[in-house]
């Protein structure tokens, strides 16, 4: 385990203060590539997994002892809200997660509710278990989907290729879209604000779809409940990731929207995606998690390009672009966690 300095890296570095070295963790650090994940899975479903809190915290922290990574996110899922909202979710083998019934119609919008009290205490409760167990030496990331990604899922009753029912749903129903997107922003405010009490030291927005939008309808449509969950987030005194994929035209209006930590995919050069934003705001990311499959040259020379490009200015942290996927090697997972230690602390 690290020391309480230590520990600070990652907070230190997502407010923009200067850092001994690049603080890294990944995104889906916790998952199908981990033989002790897979041992568990064997034995309970994935909504089982997330939904009891002694077992989230065990697979969040065995993860991040396993890694030695500088930050813990915890064990959940983004479609929980959805389903204590009233949706029936069931994650189905090989097609991903399935919401029954989906959100089509104003009729279908009244059928939700919001979660009844305690719904989402499991993720809480869960995070409260994982700060007792870590005192204090590793902050722990509290998460959600932004509502975008989420009112997708609950639109398309699943993954999606072109988000044909949410675009419909967007462009033609404007007021039926805004009222479920602020019916989101409400319940997901509540979400975040419940994991920052239990413990959570900063907070992820994953708007893992986003960047099926152009620039435009971004602006139009999405970013002003975006800002206002984030403004949400952010009155909450703790740190804030703003993350999407696929996000290359929609960088400058995600920094509007908010966040103090801007999370980019590999589509992107970071240098370039920093320049842009700007460099009042951290960033984080962004290596092809398909680089992990190995060999280890290609990879150590992706992770140093990463570096060089960060410079050692304050407010980098190190992540993937997107999750990290089944299958990958764990030898390399860990490989990178070195790297990044050893590389960066020769940076500065
Ligand atoms: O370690 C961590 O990052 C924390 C755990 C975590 C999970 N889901 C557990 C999980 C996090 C942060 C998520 C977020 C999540 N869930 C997102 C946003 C992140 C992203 O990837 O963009 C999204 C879109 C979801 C919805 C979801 N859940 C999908 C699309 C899938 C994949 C379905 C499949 O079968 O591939 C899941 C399942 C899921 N959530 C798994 C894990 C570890 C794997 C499935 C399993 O164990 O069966």
């Amino acid at each position: 385990m690290q020391s309480s300095q230590e520990s600070e890296l990652f907070l230190r570095a997502c407010r923009r203060q200067p850092v001994e070295r690049t603080p890294v963790w990944f995104m889906r650090q916790a998952g199908r590539y981990l033989p002790e994940y897979r041992a568990l899975r064997a034995r309970h479903s994935l909504l089982a997994l997330c939904r009891t809190p002694d077992l989230a915290a065990e697979i969040t922290l065995f993860t991040v002892k396993k890694l030695g990574v500088d930050a813990a996110i915890i064990f959940a899922d983004l479609l929980l809200p959805a389903q204590s909202m009233g949706m029936e979710l069931q994650f189905v083998e090989g097609e991903g997660p399935v919401l029954a019934d989906p959100i089509r119609t104003g009729e279908d919008l009244r059928r939700l509710h919001l979660p009844a009290d305690g719904e989402l205490e499991c993720v809480s409760d869960a995070i409260r278990a994982v700060c007792a167990e870590l005192g204090g030496k590793l902050p722990v990331i509290g998460f959600s989907g932004a509502p975008f990604t989420l009112a997708s899922y609950m639109i398309e009753g699943g993954a999606s290729r072109d988000f044909l029912q949410t675009k419909r749903l967007m462009f033609h129903q404007p007021v039926l879209w805004n009222e479920l997107l602020d019916q989101l922003v409400r319940v997901l405010s509540d979400f975040l604000r419940s994991q920052v009490a239990a413990g959570a030291k900063a907070l992820q927005i994953f708007d893992s779809w986003v960047g099926c939008l152009g620039p435009e309808d971004y602006r139009r449509y999405v970013l002003p409940a975006t800002r206002t969950l984030l403004g949400n987030a952010q009155a909450l005194g703790v740190p804030v990731i703003h993350f999407g994929t696929g996000v290359t035209s929609l960088l400058e209006l995600m920094k509007e929207a908010g966040g103090d930590v801007i999370g980019v995919d590999w589509r992107v050069e970071l240098d370039d995606a920093w320049r842009r934003i700007g460099y009042d705001v951290a960033i984080q990311g962004n290596l092809d998690p398909a680089l992990l499959f190995g060999p280890a040259d290609p990879l150590r020379e992706q992770v140093e390009r990463i570096l060089r490009q960060a410079g050692g200015r304050p407010g980098h942290i190190f992540n993937l672009g997107h999750g990290v996927l089944p299958g990958t090697p764990v030898e390399n997972v860990l490989d990178v966690v070195e790297m990044v230690h050893r590389f960066s602390s020769g940076t500065r």
